[in-house]
């Protein structure tokens, strides 16, 4: 991944003290906390991660049940499902809960983390929906295809001394004769967007019936999918509303939308409250609901903590359970993808902060925090008590443990450490820190995400030659050549 700031220098990891199992067993960090109605017996949360392991049709799978089944060994307080898709539309191989023919998998994903966890893990599944994203398409495919010929594109040929070209063909083939800088110049920006980028809808893109109405049809899906989750044995939802997708788009700055779901704070907020509410009254109060949402978009006109702690009273005063807070990961700032794919929104700027590796200026250890940090102090001002969820480079006990200590967060995620080490929650609260197998925070798991392959960590083929001592023979990623999960811990000689 490029640098971002132009720095090429890696951060050191951070030195890593471990606690015996004593002063673990009495930290802050293994001490429980409720969020809303859950009970949770620690501050230890595995933060949702796309695996790429559902069937094309969306199910869970056998290396579905593999993989929440070796981080559900590790015995986090949370762990939360991948984003899933909560309507009834194909969507390649990322795990879907809008229909109930979806249940027996999801149910049986249930199972096998609590008795993996031996019930020590809450489980919650966070509901996603997003709007369509086309992959870059070849320039002649796009002018002779794609492009909606209209009156200005005439015009301009016209201006250019092109002739009028009444009939639609010549106008295509006038265009597709144009050198790049002009056929630019000739296209209106949102068109130039779809030839560079692929095309890509908005929430703004009110024209288009099913955008325009977003807003009625949301808040039933949202709700069908969470009692969905509920009747599938989940100890709850998390509602996402950040990153790239629908739910973060009207809550975005740059939602413009002049119907009462945009353009005003309060406009941006009614949406996502609607769908709280209408969630919450599916499933009712005993239910676990909370969000994940962006403490900073980090994008041009884009919304900063201000409007994260705005947002985060909001959802608060309306009742969510917690608060997870994220940062960037925006289609805005995307980097150009090749002719023939998708944008990733982990590209850009905004992505790197979303998921920072050691090339980052300043490091990733922690980085995130003070966005939860400002949000939870603003909700601890105003007599709320909403738990607040921390995440973006944390990896060791101090990290977690100083974190919680100044009120940063009440709860502390680490995704990628918990990918390179699914047993480093156990290992640490048992006093067996010294074993952990640390992430190096360089996204080669990230980059597998980037290209729809089965997220595995670098880390574990590392052992590939290390007979497993478990029954089943090691689970191969479709190239033959990586782990599906992450090696069993070792016993100590
Ligand atoms: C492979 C991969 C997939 C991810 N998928 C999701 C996702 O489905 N939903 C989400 O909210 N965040 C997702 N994230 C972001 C992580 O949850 C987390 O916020 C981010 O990696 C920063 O935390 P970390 O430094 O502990 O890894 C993903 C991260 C990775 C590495
Ligand atoms: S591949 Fe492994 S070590 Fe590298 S960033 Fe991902 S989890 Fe960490």
């Amino acid at each position: 991944m490029a640098a971002p700031g132009g720095t090429q220098k890696r951060a050191p990891l951070p030195e890593a003290r471990w606690p015996s199992r004593d002063e673990a067993r009495a930290s802050r960090l293994f001490s429980p906390i409720h969020l809303g109605p859950l009970a949770v017996r620690a501050r230890t949360w595995v933060p949702a991660m796309v695996p790429w392991r559902a069937s094309d049709g969306g199910f869970v799978t056998d290396a579905v049940l593999d993989w929440y089944g070796r981080f559900a060994d590790g015995r986090p307080a949370v762990l939360v499902v991948e984003a899933t898709g909560i309507r009834d539309v194909p969507s390649g191989p990322l795990l879907r809960i809008g229909h109930d023919r979806f249940l027996p998998g999801l149910a049986e994903l249930v199972r096998v983390v609590r008795e993996r966890s031996e019930g020590h893990t809450a489980l919650l599944i966070q509901c996603i929906d997003f709007l369509s994203i086309r992959r870059r398409p070849d320039r002649q495919k796009f002018l002779e295809r794609f492009l909606a010929i209209g009156e200005h594109h005439r015009a301009a040929l016209l201006d250019l001394g092109l002739g009028s070209a009444a009939d639609e063909s010549s106008v295509r083939c006038a265009l597709l004769a144009l050198d790049e800088t002009t056929l630019l110049g000739v296209l209106e920006p949102r068109e130039r967007e779809d030839l560079l980028f692929g095309h890509r809808e908005r929430v703004t893109d009110t024209h288009l019936a099913h955008v325009r109405e977003l807003p009625e049809v949301l808040p039933g899906l949202f709700a069908d999918a969470a009692e969905r989750a509920q009747r599938a044995g989940f100890h709850g939802v998390e509602l996402h509303y950040a990153h790239a997708y629908t739910m973060a788009s009207f809550l975005s700055r740059t939602n413009t939308r002049d119907d009462g779901y945009g353009a005003t704070a309060e406009g941006r907020l009614r949406l996502p409250l609607e769908v709280f509410a209408a969630v919450r009254g599916r499933v009712g109060a005993e239910f676990c609901v909370g969000a994940r949402y962006l403490g900073d978009e980090v994008i041009d006109g884009g919304g900063r903590i201000e409007d994260a702690v705005v947002q985060g009273l909001a959802f608060a005063r309306a009742g969510m359970d917690f608060l997870s807070i994220s940062k960037g990961g925006k289609f805005d700032d995307a980097k150009q993808p090749k002719v023939g794919e998708a944008a990733y929104p982990y590209t850009g700027v905004s992505g790197h902060e979303c998921m920072p590796t050691v090339r980052i200026e300043g490091g990733p250890f922690g980085r995130n925090l003070p966005l939860a940090r400002a949000v939870r102090g603003a909700l601890r001002d105003a007599g709320l008590g909403t738990p607040v969820v921390g995440a973006g480079g944390i990896a060791s006990f101090d990290q977690a443990e100083d974190a919680l200590a100044r009120g940063d967060c009440d709860l502390v995620a680490a995704a990628r450490q918990s990918l390179a080490d699914p047993d480093w929650w156990r290992k640490v609260e048992e006093g067996r820190g010294a074993a952990v197998r640390r992430c190096v925070f360089t996204n080669y798991c990230e980059a597998l995400d980037q290209r729809h392959l089965e997220v595995t960590c670098q880390l574990w083929d590392r052992e590939l030659e290390t007979p497993d001592p478990g029954p089943k023979p090691v689970s191969m990623a479709q190239d033959g050549k990586r782990r599906l999960v992450a090696p069993p811990e070792q016993p100590s000689a």
